[in-house]
């Protein structure tokens, strides 16, 4: 018994996930589970309901049918904001507090739990801006005085210094150079493989989304038509799009 329970326990499990905005179902009967630990990049065309996706695991959005499993547990049955702690969400054009630094935004949610010991909140900090790559040199700027890419480091910091178990991430690196975004992508492997979290990715790239991912969740019309490992994605695109965007791949390889 106890066996079951360790082999059911994913870390996040949609369960016929189904999710309308009046006539749009956003998701559709999404039916799967993310193993503890894993990197799972999704992918598909816009408006496929990728955002939405994400959203359920943090509470962001409820089901209209089905439930969303955090750990084992249903969203429905957990208080958001104690789920929002340990489920860390970055977002494209990442909303950052305007009126506070960079070290405050990073240490947001260090200093509400560590109230007594500045001193560890101040050492988070440290080491995620330097994990994300953020010179120290940046760590009293405001928002409006940060480049867009390290504005993005900054959200990415902010998100993984409240050391969620799992980091949800809506396209966000791409708003970065091409530079940039490989040295983003790299630090974010190694910060995958260091700590262990479970990482939800959305991304429009398919480049990414076969480099980063253990596995590809590939979306079309709020269906999840394809979850598997980034070759299998790669000799057998379950859909049009996906197929496309291969195509292109496979083409730029062979010149
Ligand atoms: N709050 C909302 N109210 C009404 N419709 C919504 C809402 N949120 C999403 N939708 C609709 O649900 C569908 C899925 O949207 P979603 O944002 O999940 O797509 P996406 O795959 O993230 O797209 P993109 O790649 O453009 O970001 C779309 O048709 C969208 O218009
Ligand atoms: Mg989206």
């Amino acid at each position: 018994m106890a066996n079951e329970q360790t082999a059911t326990m994913a870390a996040v499990a949609f369960e016929h996930v189904t999710k309308r905005f009046g006539d749009v179902t956003a998701i559709d009967d999404v039916n799967l589970a993310v193993e503890e630990g894993a990197f799972v990049t999704i992918i598909g065309s816009s408006g496929c309901g990728k955002t939405t996706l994400l959203k359920t695991v943090n509470a962001l959005v409820m089901p209209d049918e089905g439930r969303v499993l955090v750990h084992g547990r249903a969203t429905s049955k957990l208080n958001p904001i104690e789920l929002r702690r340990s489920v860390g969400y970055a977002i494209q054009g990442s909303v950052l507090f305007p009126h506070l630094t960079v070290r405050q935004n990073i240490g947001y949610v260090p200093s509400l739990l560590n109230q007594r010991d500045r001193v560890r909140t101040h050492e988070a900090v440290e080491k995620w801006m330097d994990l994300v790559g953020l010179p120290a040199e940046l760590a009293e700027r405001f928002p409006a005085e940060l480049s867009g890419g390290q504005a993005q480091r900054v959200g990415i910091a902010r998100a993984l210094a409240a050391s969620p178990d799992i980091l949800l991430m809506d396209e966000p690196f791409s708003a970065v150079d091409a530079i940039t975004r490989t040295s983003l992508q790299d630090e974010l492997k190694h910060i995958h493989q260091q700590t262990g979290i479970t990482v939800l990715f959305v991304t429009h790239d398919i480049d990414e989304a076969l480099d980063l991912g253990d596995r590809v969740l590939v979306m079309e019309g709020g269906r999840a038509v394809q979850y598997t490992t980034p070759g299998e994605v790669l000799h057998a695109p379950a859909t049009a799009f996906v197929e496309r965007l291969v195509t292109r791949k496979q083409s730029v390889y062979a010149r």
